[in-house]
């Protein structure tokens, strides 16, 4: 009895010896001929980088997945500074989104430029954007940007500017055209960044809420990309 026993336990232990080599080889067999095949595909120029075709709806929700989670987890550890979005932080950023970021995101009131129409991923409505991210995760993508899109890092600007800004989005969810034209008014009374110097100029980067005309100055919709000062 005892030694049926002992000669079962063998035999498993045989058959478990044998088993884990074939295992490990085949697993290795099948990440080589993977690795083999990914590299035939890209060598072969079958994929379709152009920004005209839209992705797989399983290599979107990949793309999706990796972009959330890197987002998640390199902001995990960033704080926001108290009072980032206090009433005069919000009113310094007003310039700076209508000057940096409205052209692609624009904003309530601001059309975005037709440039961003041809952009994929497209640029989005940054309205709810504070509903989709914590202030952390706002701060991290603004300053870092993200890779393979056209959202670029806007480091350059300051820590400070860039939480001012992650304040201003924080209040655009709800904000009427009026309401964000009155605060971009309020900013220029106050010398803010981003003013729409240069009558008749445009840079190239500009863009103003759509009824922002001090009575001393052309309305910046005459100025703006979108109208009158479209040159190609
Ligand atoms: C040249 C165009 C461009 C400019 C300028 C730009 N962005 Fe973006 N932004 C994008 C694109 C494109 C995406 C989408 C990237 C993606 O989906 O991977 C994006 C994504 C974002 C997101 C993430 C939105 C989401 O729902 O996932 C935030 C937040 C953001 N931008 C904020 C800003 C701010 C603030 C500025 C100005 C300081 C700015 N962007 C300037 C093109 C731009």
């Amino acid at each position: 009895m005892m030694e049926a026993t002992e000669q079962r336990r063998d035999t498993t232990t045989l058959a478990h010896r044998k088993v884990w080599p074939v295992v490990v080889a085949t697993a290795g067999a099948i990440a080589a001929l993977g690795l083999f095949l990914a590299l035939g595909f890209a060598f072969t120029g079958l994929y379709d980088v152009g920004a005209s075709t839209r992705h797989w709806p399983i290599t979107e929700w990949y793309l999706n997945l990796v972009r959330t989670s890197s987002i998640r987890a390199h902001a995990a550890k960033i704080e926001a500074p108290p009072a980032y979005n206090g009433e005069a932080n919000i009113r310094r950023a007003v310039g700076h989104y209508t000057e940096h970021c409205a052209i692609c995101h624009g904003a309530p009131g601001v059309e975005r430029n037709e440039v961003a129409a041809g952009m994929y991923p497209q640029p989005p409505d940054l309205t709810e954007v504070s509903r989709r991210y914590s202030p952390s995760e706002v701060f991290w993508i603004i300053r870092n940007g993200i890779k393979m899109s056209a959202m670029p890092s806007m480091a350059d600007d300051g820590d400070d500017m860039l939480w001012a800004t992650v304040g201003l989005l924080e209040k655009l969810s709800g904000m009427s055209a009026e309401a964000f034209n009155d605060l971009w008014m309020a900013s220029q009374a106050q010398g803010g960044h981003g003013h729409m110097m240069n009558m008749g100029n445009p840079a190239p980067d500009m863009a103003a809420p759509a009824g922002a005309s001090p009575s001393n100055q052309a309305p910046p919709s005459s100025r703006s990309p979108q109208e009158g000062g479209h040159r190609h």
